[in-house]
């Protein structure tokens, strides 16, 4: 889906956000894009980032006032100075909505692959969360900090084990920010967003998924999430049932069940052959 054919007027965002300044991390696609194009056509003021920074630079160009935008790749260091200077281009910041993240299903559990989603959707993650709680901290501000985790956080999933168990990381770490901020009267406030699956460049463009649902549809119920302060949101109604269900199932049977997230299905490998003298 391009940013430019979205129709966002059933969006729920009219007043209440006011003035607020959202900062978007990962939103030159999907969830977050959409999300930045929903606040930006609604005249609220974002900065955006991710690597990827031609979707920003466009919808830069059609909301001029409205937008500053920021190249900042979660996993380096850098990531930390970029953001506060893309705070300081938009004036400020409200509140922080982390959309950054990827998945695959890694059937095979090739090592790197597995590294690298949970390098980005644990240790990017914390970077930026801690950074945003920060800026809050330093500024003596109410502000909300949100993430995108997943209904894939509730447990661990065979065929996405990296990328289920990196979604309870990051639900987890949330947990644990509150606290520290509860114990302080730090006024920040947490939304944990857990979608199930969303239609975008992070699904398999070829496959069927369970309760599968478009951007235009999701996009709407997170934004209300948002609004609301919702602590935890499952998108939709259906994957808060999935959810509530799923807590249910000891681990012991967990284990046992096979859990295959596409149609048509992916063939399972029969053996995997490391090449030994490389491991050795
Ligand atoms: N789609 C689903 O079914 C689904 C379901 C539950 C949860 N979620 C979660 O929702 C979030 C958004 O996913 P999506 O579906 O919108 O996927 P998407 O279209 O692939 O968007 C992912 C975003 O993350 C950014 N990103 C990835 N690695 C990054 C890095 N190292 N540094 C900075 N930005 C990075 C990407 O930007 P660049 O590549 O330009 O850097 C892109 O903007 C993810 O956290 C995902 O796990 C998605």
């Amino acid at each position: 889906m391009s940013s430019t054919d979205f129709d966002f007027h059933n969006v729920p965002v009219a007043n209440e956000f006011g003035m607020k300044r959202i900062v978007i991390v990962g939103a030159s696609s999907g969830i977050g894009l959409a999300l930045a194009e929903a606040f930006a056509s609604r005249n609220i003021p974002v900065g955006l980032a991710a690597r990827r920074t031609k979707p920003l630079e466009d919808l830069k160009k059609r909301y001029p006032s409205r937008v500053a935008y920021a190249e900042i790749d979660i996993n380096k260091p850098e990531a930390v100075s970029r953001l506060n200077r893309l705070i300081t281009d938009l004036g400020g910041m409200d509140i922080y909505i982390h959309s950054a993240g990827i998945g695959f299903e890694n059937l095979t559990m090739e090592p790197e692959s597995e590294a690298h989603t949970i390098e980005t959707n644990t240790v990017g993650f914390a970077r930026m969360i801690s950074s945003a709680y920060r800026y809050f901290r330093s500024k003596a501000k109410r502000g909300q900090i949100v993430a995108i985790s997943s209904v894939a956080g509730t447990n661990g999933l065979g065929r996405l084990a990296a990328y289920s168990a990196s979604k309870k990381f990051d639900q987890t770490y949330l947990v644990a920010l509150e606290q520290l901020a509860n114990s302080m009267n730090a006024g920040i406030t947490f939304t944990d967003i857990r979608p199930g699956w969303v239609r975008t460049p992070l699904v398999m463009p070829d496959k069927q998924y369970p309760f599968e649902m478009t951007v235009e549809y999701a996009v709407p119920l997170i934004i209300r999430a948002i609004v609301r302060k919702k602590r935890v949101a499952y998108i939709d109604w259906r994957w808060a049932l999935v959810a509530a269900a799923w807590k249910l199932i000891p681990d012991a049977i967990w284990t046992r069940v096979s859990t295959s997230v596409v149609t048509p299905d992916k063939q399972l490998p029969l053996d995997i052959r490391p090449d030994l003298n490389r491991s050795l």
